[in-house]
């Protein structure tokens, strides 16, 4: 049985102090998630990790937006997992898609990272999705198959139990257009049938989530189909409200 999962995607929003205040505010969220087995988290900037950490309800997840590979080294500007471990952090977003449009992630680049996470013990959100032109011409499971198989080649099956895969259309990214059910159950369903030949069995346990433009209003519907175990959610995951509207809508 696969546990739900709502995890907030901040991306370049609220400065610390704000982030700080959004973790006091939604600690009897994460109570309530806790209660009925509902895994709940945030992804807030680098700079705003320690302060969720430290004053949300400690079972809050907190992930990172991105990691480097590399335990350290002349890259500027990058973060390491060591780095990340000190804080507690040990769940990371990796191929976000506005990472790979703007930051040249590329599937192959997503692997060194997921693989570098996975044998530290880390849980890695691996984000997969085509873009407009590439639905248009009918290429999604094209696009979404080589995501899957380059990203996460070589894994072992008990490595990749720990994997969360979220598939997330670019073109319903913030736009307000979000996927049918149909088409996010149908790319999702997609998706456990490739990590079922590329691992097994251990396909079952991999938590698959819907993102792109989830609101309070569409949750419920995204967490009924069969293959969907949570939401990976942006512009909604800001104001507590939402927030809070998002998780007692799946209860
Ligand atoms: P959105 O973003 O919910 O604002 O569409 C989702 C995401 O980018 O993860």
């Amino acid at each position: 049985m696969r546990r739900k999962l709502l995890l907030g995607n901040w991306k370049m929003n609220k400065t610390s102090a704000e982030a700080k205040q959004f973790a006091l505010d939604t600690k009897e969220l994460v109570e309530l998630a806790s209660k009925n087995n509902i895994d709940i988290g945030v992804a807030p900037t680098y700079l705003s990790l320690a302060a969720v950490k430290e004053n949300a309800d400690k079972r809050m997840i907190v992930a990172a937006q991105n990691c480097h590979f590399k335990e350290s080294g002349a890259f500027t500007g990058e973060i390491s997992i060591p780095m990340l471990l000190e804080f507690g952090i040990d769940w990371v977003l990796i191929g976000h898609s506005e990472r790979r449009a703007y930051d040249n992630e590329t599937n192959l680049k997503c692997h060194d990272k997921i693989q570098a996470l996975l044998a530290n013990n880390m849980v890695p959100v691996y984000c997969v999705g085509e873009t407009l032109a590439e639905f248009d011409a009918g290429r999604t499971k094209e696009v979404v198959s080589r995501q899957i198989k380059e990203g996460l080649e070589g894994f072992s099956a008990e490595q990749v139990k720990r994997l969360v895969v979220a598939y997330e259309p670019v073109w319903s990214i913030g736009t307000g257009k979000n996927a049918s059910t149909e088409i996010a159950q149908d790319v999702c369903g997609f998706i456990r049938e490739l990590l079922r030949e590329q691992f097994g069995a251990v396909a079952d346990e991999i938590r698959i989530l819907y993102g792109g433009s989830v609101k309070p209003e569409n949750i419920k519907a995204y967490l009924s189909c069969p293959d969907i175990d949570g939401g990976l959610v942006g512009g909604a995951s800001l104001k507590r409200e939402s927030y809070e509207g998002l998780l007692t809508n799946i209860l």
